[in-house]
Parts: C-alpha cells; sequence; structure tokens
C-alpha cells in the first residue's frame, strides 16, 4: 500500500498538482489505474476535503476518568481543560 494521504493535498512539500501527477499517471511502485479526468477531478476534490478536515500523523489520545479524550498540549475541543 502507499503513505498516508490524509494531508497530501495541503501539505507545502506536495500539494494538489503533486498528488494528480501520482493519480493520473502512477509510479513505479503505485498503479496507474487509467482514470477520467473527470474521475480525477473527484479525487481531488475528496483529498482536499481530507486536507481541510483531518490531521496526520494523528494524535494520542489520553483517555479521561469519565470517557471522554484529551490531546497532551491540545488546546480546543469541548470541555479540553476540564480534569
Ligand atoms: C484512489 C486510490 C489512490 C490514490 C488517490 C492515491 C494517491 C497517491 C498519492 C497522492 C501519492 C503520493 C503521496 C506522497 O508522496 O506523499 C501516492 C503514493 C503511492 N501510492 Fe497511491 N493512491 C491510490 C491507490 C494506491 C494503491 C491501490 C496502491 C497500491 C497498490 C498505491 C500505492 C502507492 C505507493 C507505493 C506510493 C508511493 C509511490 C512512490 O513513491 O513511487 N496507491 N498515492
Amino acid at each position: 500500500m502507499g503513505p498516508d494521504l490524509t494531508t497530501v493535498a495541503a501539505a507545502e512539500d506536495r500539494g494538489v498538482d503533486y498528488a494528480r501527477g501520482f493519480i493520473a499517471f502512477g509510479t513505479e511502485r503505485m498503479p496507474d489505474f487509467g482514470l477520467s479526468d473527470g474521475e480525477i477531478d473527484s479525487l481531488i476534490d475528496f483529498l482536499k476535503y481530507t486536507a481541510a478536515s483531518g490531521e496526520y500523523p494523528p494524535r494520542a489520545p489520553i483517555l479521561k476518568w469519565n470517557g471522554t479524550v484529551d490531546y497532551a498540549g491540545g488546546a480546543g475541543g469541548a470541555g479540553g481543560a476540564e480534569h
């Protein structure tokens, strides 16, 4: 299998054109799937969506006594400061 793609569309050293190249032509290690331009556009839209909504690598969750989670050093998230 290939690398994690969660943020590939937004990563400084990657980006949409970079991803499009892999998807359109494949590499020695990744197959060329013979997709149409429309199918490639849809995949790029999806990768933009995951880049905007997801993060990689995943943060290690700290399980709290009440079953919710905290993230070390992480601000944000409802109830993050509660103990
Ligand atoms: C729709 C499905 C897929 C999409 C959108 C996709 C997209 C991509 C992208 C954007 C990269 C570059 C990632 C980077 O450099 O950070 C990549 C790399 C790679 N993918 Fe895929 N991929 C798909 C399916 C697959 C499948 C099925 C395989 C394995 C059979 C595969 C194997 C690889 C490998 C081995 C690399 C690294 C290639 C290299 O550096 O030469 N991919 N893929």
